[in-house]
């Protein structure tokens, strides 16, 4: 039989809160400013933009002994999404005697805030990131606060301000989270799914209203295989960096919600000798390590996208799914030949990712069916790949294009050449014209003036928002140019 239930338990500094009665699309944001009173925590953008809302939001580590933290959007995280979490906001960080956090005192002290309106948020991405790097370089800062927007301070004193806490030790660094550890035990969210008496799976909703509308949170792909089956029209929420802002800004109110973030199986990476299976649930920010050796650019590509809120949540998967014809990962999954493991009910199927959209934001999958994971092949000997996104600013801002090629030099020839783009067709893909016109050449035997044809004879001239066909398609030529001669460059010094 299915409980009804409204309440999210999450551990706030020491205690466990019970918000009871929410809706299942009340965001973490508004959660902590109207009903907890964390006026601390602002609200500038609220669609992921500005960092004003940033918060950190811990689990147990794999030991159980120990709470890792990642840096969250919260006017974009759904509240029913923390159940079985913790919380650290702005106010947390003062210590019982008045003492503030070193971050906060070297703000103060190197004058890293004038309004105040970004600050917060600035000192939660900052402290979020001594936690685990507490000797950064001026770069590691920036990256940090790559999601931040101070319109009035400027950045300077704020990086130096990092710098100055960072020169405390570590032990300084870390927030006071002894008393979460064993509360994070207590309001664990169960590890198996309830079964009845006929065996059949029941999945215990986190939050469900009267009028039936349920937020569930399963810990098994069983789960949401069989959730999704009872429900077709479920909303799956991965990273909520899409979903949030549906939430948001188009009001969009799902019937019924799955989140997978407590799905264990699909938040793991497992690998073999020739490729990795990424779950549907691994963030961006975990990719980035795992493909940082073996692709470089991807790692790259990766670095810029969105903010460190932004990948410490938001996934392959959704991207996928949500198939924006300049989602960013799509290019270099594409020239990289990933596939995708669907799944429906006890059935799985393996589709390239090149087969999967059938045209704008359209894609194969069925009523009921959901990407369990994304499979990327290593790289193989003498392989070059590489990728770069083209847009108007470069950090936390998506591409007018992105453009990602593979292929294999054998002496000074190209073979296995796969190109692709985001930005110049109704959904990202590959250019089979212009890998024709590379397989078996060398970077001499390609001229401009082919690709420039080829780009013209695969795609439909269109100027958009972020940039003009002209500027798309000179770009799209650009950077293929760029990746061969530079190849062949390189070879040649080797
Ligand atoms: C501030 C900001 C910056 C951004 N910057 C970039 C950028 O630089 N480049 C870029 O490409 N995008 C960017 N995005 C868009 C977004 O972050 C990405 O599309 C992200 O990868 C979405 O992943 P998610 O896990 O958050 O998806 P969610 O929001 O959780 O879900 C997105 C869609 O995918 C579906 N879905 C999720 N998982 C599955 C699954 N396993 N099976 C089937 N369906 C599934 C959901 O139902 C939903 O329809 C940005 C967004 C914001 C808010
Ligand atoms: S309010 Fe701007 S990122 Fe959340
Ligand atoms: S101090 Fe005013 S926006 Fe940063």
């Amino acid at each position: 039989m299915t409980q009804v239930t409204n309440t999210v338990r999450f551990v706030l500094d020491g205690q466990i809160v019970e918000a009871q009665g929410v809706r299942r699309t009340t965001t973490v944001l508004d959660y902590l400013r109207e009903d907890l009173q964390r006026t601390g925590t602002k609200e500038g953008c609220a669609e992921g933009d500005c960092g004003a809302c940033v918060i950190m939001v811990g689990e147990l580590n794999a030991a159980g002994d120990a709470v890792d933290y990642k840096p969250v959007n919260s006017c974009i995280q759904l509240l029913p999404a923390l159940d079985g979490k913790s919380v650290k906001t702005v106010e947390s960080l003062k210590k019982a005697d008045g003492t503030l956090h070193p971050v906060q005192s070297a703000m103060v002290e190197c004058h890293g805030s004038q309004c105040g309106f970004c600050t917060p948020g600035i000192v939660m991405s900052l402290t979020n990131m001594v936690q685990t790097n507490p000797t950064p370089t001026r770069k590691d800062v920036a990256d940090a606060l790559s999601g931040n927007l101070c319109r009035c301070t400027g950045y300077i004193p704020i990086i130096d301000a990092t710098l100055k806490a960072c020169s405390q030790p570590a032990s300084e660094l870390k927030v006071d989270d002894q008393a979460d550890v064993p509360l994070l035990k207590e309001i664990r969210r169960p590890q198996h799914p309830t079964v009845s008496l006929d065996g059949d799976i029941i999945v215990q909703p986190v939050v469900r209203t009267r009028k039936g509308s349920e937020f569930v949170s399963p810990s098994t792909i069983e789960e949401v295989a069989t959730y999704l089956t009872t429900f077709p029209e479920t909303q799956l929420l991965a990273g909520s960096t899409e979903i949030g802002l549906q939430v948001n800004k188009q009001f969009s109110r799902p019937k019924h919600i799955c989140y997978l973030g407590n799905v264990k199986a699909l938040a793991t990476v497992t690998e073999d000798a020739s490729a990795w299976t990424i779950g549907a649930a691994v963030s961006l920010a975990t990719v980035e390590v795992l493909i940082a050796q073996a692709y470089p650019d991807f790692a790259e590509v990766l670095r810029r996208f969105g903010s460190p809120p932004i990948r410490s949540t938001a996934t392959l998967a959704g991207n996928i799914v949500n198939g924006s014809p300049i989602g960013d990962t799509m290019p270099c999954l594409l020239a990289l030949g990933a596939s995708l493991t669907l799944r429906k009910g006890k059935a799985t199927r393996s589709v390239m990712l090149e087969n999967f959209y059938t045209g704008m934001k359209q894609n194969v999958l069925q009523p009921s069916e959901f990407v369990e994971a994304v499979v990327l092949p290593k790289p193989s000997s003498n392989q070059i790949f590489r990728a770069h996104k083209i847009s108007k600013r470069f950090e936390q801002d998506i591409s007018a294009t992105c453009c990602a090629v593979s292929f294999t030099l054998n002496g000074d020839r190209m073979s296995g050449v796969k190109v692709a783009y985001n930005g110049l067709a109704p959904s990202p893909c590959r250019a089979p014209k212009i890998e024709a016109l590379l397989e078996g050449k060398t970077a001499v035997d390609v001229s401009a003036d082919a690709i420039d044809a080829a780009i013209a004879d695969s795609f439909t001239a269109r100027d958009g928002l972020r940039a003009t066909w002209a500027y798309r398609s000179l770009v799209a030529r650009n950077l293929v140019m760029q990746f061969v001669e530079e190849a062949a460059g390189a070879a040649q010094e080797a």
